[in-house]
């Protein structure tokens, strides 16, 4: 006799903040969960949230056609609503408590047998309490951060970058003209990919790292050196997590009951008013925010969210719960979410990406 289907129906949310790409999942999950296995497959919306409180809604290929160009997520999104650490009102003051056993409830009321969780570390932390509960499921690796560790790329990283790449050739011209100094502040939380990635592609002169502890000293001597030579103007990238030596990062705010608690910027005006006063030269300021995380998402991202959807679904149908779809140089793999939880994945000092910057002449503010 044929062995019974473990899984005939599938839920899928997208958690944490969004990024370039989402849809693209969505759409390559859905279309391969019914095509290729006969699945039928559930939209929980806004994150976990959704799980917790059985927001839900019915995801046929009808509904995600037109998606895959489309920024953000049909399904909608938050970095709040931890089922393990979820507030209430408990006579009158607010207490955190495990709701996970709500997830279980719902998921059986809609007949969902495992779930693909779309997250960053946040969210995949905890769809990996979920799985040691006994959920089945599989994580998909999305942050424009490109800091997740156990996978070479995370999708929204590449468009995030393009969008930066793009704000610093359109920065130069500016620059050019008012022989200004032209800070740009890119996020990626405690990580320098977006920063000295769009720093090489948008010819910046000085990209500055979380990785790398900044002097100010060194930075004004980079440009005043550039004056010296007659040109007029610079380039100043600065990732939201970069900070001087022995100083701290710049803390916009603190978020409470968010599984990012923090969140970074202004170290962008920091930098520009310390350089204006050191060199004398014009100083301005942009902060690319939340640009990085919207828009559709470039042919790249398209691709690579399409591939990791599809596999998402193919390695749930092959049983290979608990684990994480990632890339490993032209590869989809799995790696457990025990591995992908190990760490945050920072630039390593030894790439070539690096050393290619410093061959170029562009300070690392070091
Ligand atoms: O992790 C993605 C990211 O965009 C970071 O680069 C940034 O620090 C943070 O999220 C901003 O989060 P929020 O959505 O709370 O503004």
């Amino acid at each position: 006799m044929p062995k019974k289907k473990e899984v005939k129906r599938i839920g899928i949310l997208t958690g944490g903040g969004d990024a370039p790409g989402l849809n693209a999942v969505i759409r390559a999950v859905v279309k391969s969960a019914i095509r290729e296995h006969e699945l039928s497959v559930v939209g929980f919306l806004n994150g976990f949230g959704g799980l917790i409180k059985n927001q839900v809604r019915e995801l046929s290929e009808n509904e995600v056609a037109g998606i895959l160009p489309r920024g953000g997520t049909i399904l909608g999104t938050t970095n709040r609503d931890n089922p393990f650490y979820y507030p209430i009102e408990r006579n009158g003051e607010k207490v955190f408590v495990d709701v996970s056993d709500r997830i279980f409830e719902n998921t059986a009321i809609h007949e969902v047998d495992a779930l693909v969780v779309i997250g960053g570390d946040g969210s995949l932390s905890i769809a990996k309490e979920l799985y040691d509960k006994g959920m089945k499921l599989i994580g998909v690796p999305k942050t424009i951060d490109n800091d997740l560790y156990a996978t070479d790329q995370t999708f929204g990283f590449d468009t995030a970058l393009t969008t930066a790449t793009e704000a610093l050739d359109k920065l130069h011209t500016t620059a050019e003209s008012h022989h200004r100094v032209m800070v740009l502040e890119v996020m990626g939380r405690n990580a320098g990919w977006i920063a000295l990635s769009a720093g090489i592609a948008g010819g910046a002169d000085v990209i500055l790292l979380p990785e790398i502890q900044y002097d100010i000293e060194c930075v004004a001597r980079k440009i005043n050196h550039r004056s010296n030579q007659n040109k007029k103007f610079s380039i100043i990238v600065v990732a939201e997590g970069a900070r001087p030596i022995g100083g701290d990062v710049v803390i916009q705010q603190k978020i409470e009951n968010s599984y990012d608690p923090v969140r970074l910027g202004g170290i962008g005006q920091v930098v520009a008013r310390q350089i204006e006063d050191i060199t004398g030269k014009e100083s301005r300021v942009t902060v690319l925010g939340h640009l990085q995380r919207g828009g559709s998402p470039t042919a790249f991202d398209r691709i690579l969210s399409t591939r990791y959807g599809a596999a998402a679904v193919n390695f749930l149908m092959e049983g290979r719960y608990g684990h994480m779809v990632c890339l490993k140089g032209t590869r989809i793999d799995t790696v457990t979410l025990e591995e992908a939880a190990k760490g945050q994945r920072k630039v390593p000092l030894d790439i070539d990406l690096v050393s290619a910057a410093r061959q170029l002449g562009i300070s690392l503010g070091d």
